[in-house]
């Protein structure tokens, strides 16, 4: 894990114990294999408006063939909080902003219980920035392409944390290839930034009953963010 304030690690042990009891978890060592923060690139541009523009038109992988639009992110480019879903889906790829289906919506609402909205203290978007075909999920060199991008955005935006949203968002950002459920209650390093992971709202779609557990994220999101 990378520098993490003891004010955060006693906040993750008091919200360890209030979602698990006193079971510690001391087996659950760090996942991630990809903690070395990474240095902003000088030719970047150095405000988030700016970086769309430049990125825009991107082709580096064929997804940029396929795509109606490119799906950079929306929000306060302030945000403490940064929500990263997977891939855009179709109704992102037509509107060019990410989260605006029906699992948009219902994450709009987990947002308002956090006294937060895709406008205020939160900045949503995707490891990739164009959809796959059927919404497959993303392919290791489109990845790989992309989610320099991500890194840039984050860079920008300095949020204090970073929220996958479901298992391929969190899986590739950590690098590694665990359910879901291993992934998420650990407080999680992306470069620097703390992150945590949580379930996809288009899960939540399909299995109301996450929706306790998520809930539980969100309190626990909303406790470091509110810090
Ligand atoms: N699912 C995602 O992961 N991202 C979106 O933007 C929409 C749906």
């Amino acid at each position: 894990m990378g520098s993490v304030s003891p004010d955060a690690v006693s906040q993750y042990l008091k919200q360890t114990r209030e979602l698990f009891g006193d079971e510690l978890f001391l087996d659950q060592t760090p996942t991630s294999t990809k903690t070395e923060p990474k240095k902003m690139n000088p030719d970047l541009p150095s405000n988030i408006d700016g970086f769309y523009k430049q990125i825009h038109n991107c082709t580096r992988c064929a997804l940029g063939d396929s795509r109606t639009e490119f799906v950079f992110g929306v929000g306060d480019p302030k945000a403490s909080l940064v929500l990263v879903g997977e891939a855009p889906g179709e109704q992102e790829d037509l509107k060019g902003e990410p989260f605006v289906g029906r699992a948009g919506k219902l994450l709009d609402k987990i947002l308002t219980a956090i006294d937060r909205s895709r406008q205020k203290d939160v900045y949503i978007c995707n490891v990739l920035k164009c959809r796959p075909p059927k919404n497959r999920d993303p392919l290791p060199d489109e990845v790989a392409e992309c989610e320099p991008y991500l890194i840039h955005q984050i860079n920008l935006i300095q949020p204090k944390l970073i929220v996958a949203l479901g298992r391929v968002a969190g899986k590739t950002l950590l690098n590694v290839d665990k359910p879901l459920k291993s992934m998420r209650g650990i407080l999680h390093d992306y470069h620097g930034t703390p992150l945590i992971v949580t379930y996809h709202p288009a899960a939540l779609l399909r299995n109301p009953n996450w929706k306790p557990e998520t809930w539980k994220d969100f309190k626990w999101i909303r406790s470091i963010i509110d810090e």
